[in-house]
């Protein structure tokens, strides 16, 4: 308190205390977080909400510890600002660390502010979004601060598919500390100035003799497209505020709600000419699947998740008529498509999150099958590519799918097949869906009719009619069009027309599980 407030007026110490709050760790530390090109936790609060929006909570809030000297350093709010506000319009619960105050650092009394916040916002059914700025756990007070972390860990558990959680990392991350935007449903990184990592640079050069920039270990570009902990990389803070703003508009607020609806100037039935030349005849010639996802979602809008991980599988949210969906699908253009264990925990986990909050999923299918090799197999390529196909099979919302090309193997029953409860299943006319491609089939199946033809020639002649025949019988889709597995065959020029119905179609579905106590994903 400064000694030159007249404390005996409440409207002044009011003041005295609101303005000391606003000022954290205190202008020195601010002009610091400045240089370092960072933002102040209440800068980033402000840039992110509603403009006049945010109502604070707990701004006089202070850390309870009396060690090393710390109760002669009481700092109002205590190094976290927690409160509520809008984006465009609606509810969302937020807390910013605040690195001036205690390098960020986590007390108890900070953790009991986030807790509360968590809590209101599971209460009210609103986002909960964290932007993370923190030393980790406030050294002096111990295991305060460790139960503090678990008090927040939990509540992002029982959160878990209640509200949609998501988390900007925006300084430091480490140690346990990771494990709450971990849980969360999104992790965003703005690049070069944060970082998160279980143990850092000195710990490993201990343990392992390794040598690793804290960048390399744990930057926004390693976490981006090495370990896929973060689903996107923006390049300053500002880029990263409003992405946060723009993944909002594609969920609802909570479970119990549909995600908002834009108004839509793209006609539901636009044809694209230019779409029925994309996929190349040949079967083996890679295209871009993102020509197809932008030339048939509202205006071209596509917001891309996971951009830079396991590219050979491409998912994110895009609208149809205005409305939400995600849109999973496989990439030629990258390990020709083909499912691995990265591409399939990738989809697995976006897939999960769209079934949790009522966002219907289109499924675009161009695929071999799963990623043959001994690194595959170790892996453990079994299990991960398990949880795609139960991530598919157990989601409720409404499914679409439709085969642009291939559908090979154990993959086609994977990627949101007929047989895993796809509502509309769709396909070009020059899908092939087949066990393998004809080549491999009639190796296989004529081997021994083959291997009998001694002249070359001739053994030429037989394979190539062998295969012509394969070719005919499955390396289309009206097989599967006559077993009742795909609904409709679709020209490409009309994608956009035949999901919009079919999305329309789907616009009330109720479906529901078994109940129990929760399933047992393959983890
Ligand atoms: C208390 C801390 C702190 C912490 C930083 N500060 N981290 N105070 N507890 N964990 C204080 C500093 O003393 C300093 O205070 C101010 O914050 C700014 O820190 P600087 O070191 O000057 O900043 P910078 O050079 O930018 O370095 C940032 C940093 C570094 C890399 C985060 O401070 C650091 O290494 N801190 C310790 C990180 C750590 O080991 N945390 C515990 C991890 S274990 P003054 O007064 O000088 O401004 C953990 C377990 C969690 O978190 C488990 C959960 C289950």
């Amino acid at each position: 308190m400064s000694r030159d407030t007249n404390l005996s007026d409440p409207l002044a110490r009011l003041a005295d205390m609101e303005r000391r709050a606003a000022l954290g760790g205190g202008q020195a530390r601010i002009d610091k977080q400045h240089e370092a090109g960072k933002l102040t936790a209440r800068e980033r609060i402000a840039a992110f909400l509603d403009e006049g929006s945010f109502v604070e909570m707990d701004k006089f809030v202070t850390h309870r510890c009396a060690d090393f000297g710390m109760q002669e350093q009481k700092i109002l709010g205590d190094g976290v600002v927690t409160g509520h506000g809008t984006v465009d319009g609606r509810m969302v619960c937020v807390f910013a660390q605040d690195f001036t105050v205690f390098g960020g650092s986590l007390s108890g009394a900070y953790a009991q502010k986030i807790c509360k916040v968590m809590d209101l916002a599971t209460k009210i059914g609103c986002p909960v979004v964290g932007l993370n700025d923190s030393g980790g756990a406030r050294i002096q007070e111990g295991v305060e601060s460790l139960a503090g972390y678990a008090d927040i860990f939990l509540r992002n558990v029982m959160a878990s598919g209640v509200v949609p959680q998501l988390s900007a990392i925006m300084g430091p991350c480490a140690g346990g500390a990771v494990y709450s935007p971990a849980i969360t449903d999104f992790i965003l990184m703005v690049d070069h100035t944060s970082y998160m990592f279980i143990t850092g640079p000195e710990v490993i050069k201990t343990v392992t003799h390794e040598e690793v920039t804290k960048e390399q270990l744990g930057g926004a570009f390693t976490h981006g497209g090495k370990s896929g902990v973060s689903h996107f990389t923006e390049e300053d803070e500002l880029a990263c505020i409003a992405r946060l703003r723009e993944l909002l508009s594609f969920m609802p607020n909570n479970n119990h709600e549909d995600p908002p609806v834009r108004p839509c100037a793209d006609p539901a039935n636009r044809e694209n000419l230019a779409l029925d030349s994309v996929v190349p005849a040949e079967s083996n010639k890679p295209y871009d699947i993102k020509k197809i996802i932008t030339g048939i979602v509202d205006e071209g809008a596509f917001l891309e998740v996971h951009k830079d991980y396991a590219k050979n599988i491409v998912v994110g949210f895009a609208r149809f008529e205005g409305r939400s969906v995600g849109i999973v699908a496989n990439q030629p253009q990258h390990l020709a498509g083909c499912l691995d264990i990265d591409a399939s925990v990738k989809a697995a986990r976006f897939v999960r999150f769209c079934d949790c909050f009522n966002i219907p999923l289109v499924t675009l299918v161009d695929v071999p099958g799963f990623l043959p090799g001994t690194a595959q197999e170790y892996g453990g390529i079994i299990k991960h590519g398990a949880k795609l196909l139960y991530a598919f099979a157990e989601a409720t919302v409404p499914k679409v799918t439709l085969i642009t090309r291939k559908a090979y193997g154990g993959a086609y029953d994977v990627m949101a097949s007929k047989h895993i409860r796809a509502d509309i299943n769709l396909a070009y006319p020059g899908a092939e869906i087949a066990v393998m491609g004809s080549d491999g089939a009639v190796n296989i199946i004529f081997r021994s009719e083959l291997d009998k033809i001694k002249d070359e020639t001739e053994r030429a002649a037989a394979r190539a009619k062998f295969t012509a025949e394969y070719r005919e019988a499955f390396a289309n889709p009206y097989k599967a069009a006559s077993l009742g597995y795909i609904d409709e065959i679709v020209r490409p020029s009309e994608s956009r027309a035949a999901i919009c119905r079919a999305l329309r179609t789907l616009r009330n579905k109720r479906q529901s599980n078994l109940p129990r106590k929760h399933g047992n994903i393959p983890l």
